[in-house]
């Protein structure tokens, strides 16, 4: 089937799209071609990316589903697809579920029509009349988020897996995440804390608060949107590609030779593409400046630090990416950091869930293979360091210092702040024994 869709931008400054071009996709090919519009191409008009340039002639897409990792990024993930599925009472296909989801999606790129009815956001009170409603009614209560949500008939399309929805409060955008039927209900404490806890180790993390709903019992984490501004005549919308598409990820794994050839070798030309090391050196074309780029990798390795110091193992390629910091210039860097959560943990050695550290095989001598490292140990951290993110020794040495001790004198008073209970808080003792152990 051959699917044609309009293309949508947030220009800088402006609260409205504009046409960007036409996307057609093959599906039983699996391939895209994305032209721009000759009116946006004539009016001078920055590129969406640097791997869509200007240009009159169509820029294809192979590989994988055949859509444009950056389109994707735009497009609902499970949670936003299982609301679409159950509105159309149907499953969705990738093309259906960009072109009729919420317009509320990461970044400045809408698929499809733009109708009022996806372009809606709820204020928080609207949001709080619907669970009202709800509540005064027959829903079960284990399930009243999940409920509240598709009741809400335009769903959302944010991606991740736990229940989620945009709300504004005095016109600004917020992500509100609801901890899923048999999660803690702390987690949105849990993960606020970590937010502000990883600001404090001088890291660019989203603003979060705990949001606590009627009843007492149960709250939701909200976190300002990052590509969203709120400006005198609405809001306008920046860029955002995932690690996962900026490193193509959608691409088929690779072939049964290159399996073969890397099984030799301990990992897999897939988990090299997917890993810590990869998107450092795949962002220079992204950030667009040798100095952008220096300044991000040495930001990405302190957010690799913070993950191995409060034990989140969720660092995923869709939990990190970039921003659009100069569509015209085509400059963008790390988003603010999103998606921290410390795990209740006790075991002393953690890996990240993807590799910091490449280690090459020695010219002489073929008895060391290389090596990919996602295990935390305080020496690849460092090495990784001076490797790979732009750290001199010295100072990535004080950089881990000052960042264990940052944590393991503040994790508690954190959570403590954020309302947790001691006894819910003492729980992660184990977890911070890692950033505990550094210090001192
Ligand atoms: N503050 C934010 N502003 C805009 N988009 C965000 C923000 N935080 C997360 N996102 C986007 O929403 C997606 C889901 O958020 P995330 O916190 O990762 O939820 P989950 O726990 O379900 O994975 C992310 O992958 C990212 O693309
Ligand atoms: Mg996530």
């Amino acid at each position: 089937m051959i699917r044609t869709a309009k293309v949508h931008v947030w220009l800088p400054d402006k609260t409205s799209p504009v046409l960007a071009g036409d996307f057609t996709h093959n599906a039983s090919a699996r391939t895209g071609t994305f032209a721009y519009s000759p009116a946006y191409l004539s009016t001078s008009h920055p590129a969406l990316s640097p791997d869509l340039p200007l240009r009159t002639r169509p820029v294809s897409v192979v590989g994988g589903t055949g859509i444009f990792p950056l389109f994707l990024d735009a497009g609902p993930d499970a949670w936003g697809r299982h609301l679409l599925a159950r509105r159309l009472e149907h499953d969705v296909d990738e093309m259906e579920a960009l072109t009729l989801c919420a317009t509320d999606g990461v970044g400045n790129i809408a698929l499809g029509e733009i109708t009022e009815e996806r372009s809606r956001i709820l204020s928080m009170d609207e949001f709080l009349t619907i669970l009202g409603e709800i509540e005064a009614g027959t829903v079960i209560a284990s399930d009243l988020e999940a409920q509240v949500l598709d009741a809400v008939q335009n769903g959302t399309s944010l991606g991740g897996t736990k229940p989620k929805l945009t709300v504004s409060r005095n016109n600004i955008h917020y992500l509100a995440k609801f901890p899923e039927p048999g999660d803690s209900r702390w987690l949105p404490h849990i993960e606020s804390a970590m937010l502000k806890l990883a600001r404090q180790c001088g890291i660019r993390a989203c603003e979060s608060e705990v949001w606590h709903l009627p009843g007492g019992q149960r709250s939701a984490l909200l976190v300002k949107r990052f590509d969203r501004n709120t400006l005198e005549d609405g809001v306008h919308r920046l860029g955002f590609v995932s690690a996962h598409a900026l490193l193509r990820l959608d691409l088929n794994p690779p072939s049964t030779n290159e399996t073969l050839a890397f099984a030799t070798q301990g990992f897999s030309l897939q988990s090299l593409r997917k890993s810590y090391v990869s998107f450092a050196s795949d962002m220079l074309k992204w950030c667009g400046s040798q100095a952008i780029h220096r300044e991000e990798r040495r930001e990405l390795w302190r957010r690799i630090v913070f993950n191995a110091l409060i034990r989140n193992t969720d660092d995923h390629t869709k939990n990190h990416g970039l921003l659009c910091d100069d569509m015209r210039h085509q400059h963008w860097r790390l988003a603010p950091a999103f998606d921290l959560v410390a795990p209740i943990s006790s075991t002393e050695h953690c890996a990240l869930a993807m590799a910091y550290r490449y280690v090459p095989a020695p010219r002489r001598g073929k008895t060391q293979p290389p090596r990919l490292v996602t295990r935390v140990s305080i020496d690849d951290l460092v090495s990784a360091a001076t490797e790979h993110y732009g750290y001199n020794q010295a100072e990535a040495k004080e950089y881990l210092c000052y960042a264990g001790n940052q944590v393991a004198n503040n994790w508690e008073a954190m959570m403590a702040d954020e309302g947790m209970p001691a006894d819910e808080i003492v729980r992660f003792k184990g977890t911070f024994a890692f950033a505990s152990s550094m210090n001192g």
